[in-house]
């Protein structure tokens, strides 16, 4: 790298997200997407908020904070909106972390952690999930750091209780809680919203890129106590004031409104999950029970990788890990049922190929 770049940037090891070709039309199952269209009234709430583009986008997200914290029953100064939830994640590691206090996340979780921990010069601790890949709520108790715990985990999709989680931050009284919620809208647990009205010490996280289909409009949240909630604010302010443009905002605000296509579109991937769960078992894969909008599936019969590889040869994306204990696992978005049997019948196809 060129000497004019610092050691920290230069030995940093970047996210890598996963992949959104152009080159052809894939059956696109990789980056837990939803497959569904947003909502028609946020894409016109958004179309008419182009007009107003020559203007700077409100810092405070006045209209869409109003209608979050009349939505998920807080006040509006326990809400807190960013460019997607990576960004309020980032802002978490900044406020919550430093030198003397490290993350503490498992050893298998959302990917970018590390990566937040690095960039922001904070050490990490990985605790290792358990072997049926869950995570034990007791090793984060007392966890001597700021604890990250994505529920449902990706990318195994399991998910603590509501009195996993309150026990965790009962057992940090002195650092931060962060509970990302990206995939919570997809499984029967309980949020750990309510816990911020009982709590000073835990940030619950959210994004609107699964569930509220608007991953391309980058829009998450973060619930919290006023003064965890003001520090974040601070970092806000301290890098990029208007971190959510007004399309996105207006988006946000009609797929908050729009209710029954949030729940209706939540209703048939849950349905659809069952389905993809089913045929993947009939093919001899292990399906980890999922409480996201995708699926863990772990073969004797060919590796991650192997398998990953020959399904993009037959124009299906999914997502393997280079982790030692993942290497049979493919990590599957569930997508419409054309989508399901599209990566199927390229499954069976493998298995021919193979014979
Ligand atoms: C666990 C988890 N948290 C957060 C995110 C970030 O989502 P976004 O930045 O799109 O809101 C993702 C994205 O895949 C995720 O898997």
């Amino acid at each position: 790298m060129s000497k004019y770049i610092n050691d920290k940037i230069a030995s940093i090891e970047a996210y890598v997200p996963g992949e959104q070709p152009r080159d052809k039309k894939y059956v696109k199952l990789n980056t837990n997407e939803c497959p569904f269209p947003p909502s028609p009234y946020a894409m016109r709430l958004a179309r008419q908020a182009a007009g107003g583009l020559n203007l700077y986008s409100d810092p405070e997200c006045g209209a869409l904070v109003s209608v979050a914290a009349e939505y998920f029953g807080v006040k509006k100064e326990n809400v807190l909106f960013t460019n997607g939830s990576d960004e309020v994640l980032n802002f978490a590691f900044i406020a919550f972390c430093d030198k003397d206090t490290p993350a503490v996340f498992p050893d298998i979780t959302y990917g970018f952690y590390p990566v937040f921990a690095d960039l922001n010069g904070v050490p990490y601790r990985e605790i290792p999930l358990k072997s049926d890949l869950s995570v034990d709520p007791k090793d984060y108790y007392a966890a001597g750091g700021t604890v990250f715990l994505a529920n449902p985990n990706a990318p195994t999709g399991r998910a603590l209780s509501i009195d996993e989680i309150e026990g965790i931050v009962l057992n940090n009284p002195n650092n931060v809680v962060v509970v990302d919620e990206a995939y919570v809208d997809f499984g029967d647990v309980e949020s750990a919203l309510s816990l911020i009205n009982k709590y000073d010490n835990i940030l619950v996280t959210r994004t609107f890129s699964k569930s509220r289909s608007l991953a391309g409009a980058r829009l998450g949240m973060g619930f919290a106590s006023e003064n965890l909630i003001a520090a974040l604010k601070k970092v806000k302010y301290s890098t990029n004031p208007y971190n959510v443009n007004s399309m996105t905002a207006a988006a946000g605000v009609g797929a908050i409104l729009d209710e029954e296509y949030f729940r209706n579109n939540v209703k048939v991937i849950r349905e659809n999950r069952d389905y993809l769960t089913k045929k993947l078992s009939e093919c001899g894969f292990e399906v980890y029970p999922s409480s996201a909008n995708f699926v863990l599936a772990s073969s004797k019969a060919i590796t991650g990788k192997d398998y990953y590889l020959a399904l993009k040869e037959r124009g299906v994306l999914v997502r393997y890990f280079d982790k030692p204990r993942l290497q049979s696992c493919v990590r599957i978005t569930v997508g419409t049922k054309e989508e399901i049997d599209a990566l199927i019948a390229a499954t069976m196809d493998i298995r021919e190929a193979k014979k």
